[in-house]
């Protein structure tokens, strides 16, 4: 017997089972339109982590491709995260939008969310290169490299359709993909902390410094890349 059976009203009628008591206290109406709801709701995060799951596959195999093949590898590592209900409702209400899913389909694209980091900023631009080669579908571009935000925060953010195959159709699925290098992720990475523990504002005293941080990072970037492009042409 497992742990799930011990419930004293458990055995037939299944767990858990007030869940179902309260569920079955609601009009037959009501019940077809809560079960429809939660259903689209899971469909919505099931078809997001799908997306997820492709776009890493064709990550990882261009990964351990280029290692083999060029003997660099432009994904030092990759994260990925699906924006938690929570977060899609209160960005939804924010934007005084209906909070279900299917709004949420239709009007968020970071539902999906994958973090690439790279050795160095052409590995950045190689996989936007890739992505396009392979006609995945750029719906918008933020180059925050070629144009910093103020605050001196740096990464390419696409917003790509991904094809989800699923057994009677295909679909799209929108993901943000955030392109960076180890520095600029670092920078990233520390100021987010700062920003949460000082509760969503940097400080006005420490918003220079940072600035000054990121451009000593964007200065490593390019100190990394001239030397990597002079170890290319070394003999090894
Ligand atoms: P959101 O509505 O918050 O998604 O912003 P947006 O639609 O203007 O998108 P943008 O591409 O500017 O930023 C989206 C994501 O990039 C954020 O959720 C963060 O993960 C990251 N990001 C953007 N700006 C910053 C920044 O200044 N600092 C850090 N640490 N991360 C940032
Ligand atoms: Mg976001």
């Amino acid at each position: 017997m497992g742990p799930r059976d011990r419930s004293p009203r458990g055995g037939s009628r299944g767990w858990p089972y007030p869940q179902r008591s309260a569920i079955e206290q609601l009009s037959d109406m009501d019940r077809e339109d809560a079960l429809a709801f939660m259903r689209r709701t899971n469909d919505l995060l099931m078809v997001h982590k799908f997306g997820v799951d492709e776009l890493m596959t064709k990550l990882r195999i261009w990964s351990e491709e280029f290692d083999s093949t060029h003997e660099h590898d432009p994904i030092e590592h990759i994260s990925s995260r699906i924006k938690s209900l929570e977060a899609i409702a209160a960005k939804l209400a924010r934007r005084g939008l209906p909070i279900d899913p299917v709004s949420a389909r239709e009007h968020l694209t970071d539902i999906a969310g994958v973090r690439v980091v790279c050795p160095f900023i052409s590995d950045v631009y190689l996989l936007r290169d890739l992505i396009r080669q392979h006609q995945i579908e750029i719906v918008q571009t933020k180059d925050y490299i070629a144009a910093p935000k103020p605050n001196g925060y740096r990464s390419l953010h696409l917003i790509i359709k991904v094809q989800v195959h699923l057994s009677d159709r295909t679909e799209l699925v929108a993901v943000e993909l955030q392109l960076r290098t180890i520095a600029m992720d670092f920078w990233a990475a520390v100021e987010h902390e700062l920003l949460y523990k000082s509760g969503g504002e940097v400080p006005e005293s420490f918003a220079a410094e940072l600035k000054a941080a990121a451009e000593a990072a964007a200065g490593l970037d390019t100190q990394m890349s001239s030397l990597h492009e002079r170890s290319e042409g070394t003999p090894g």
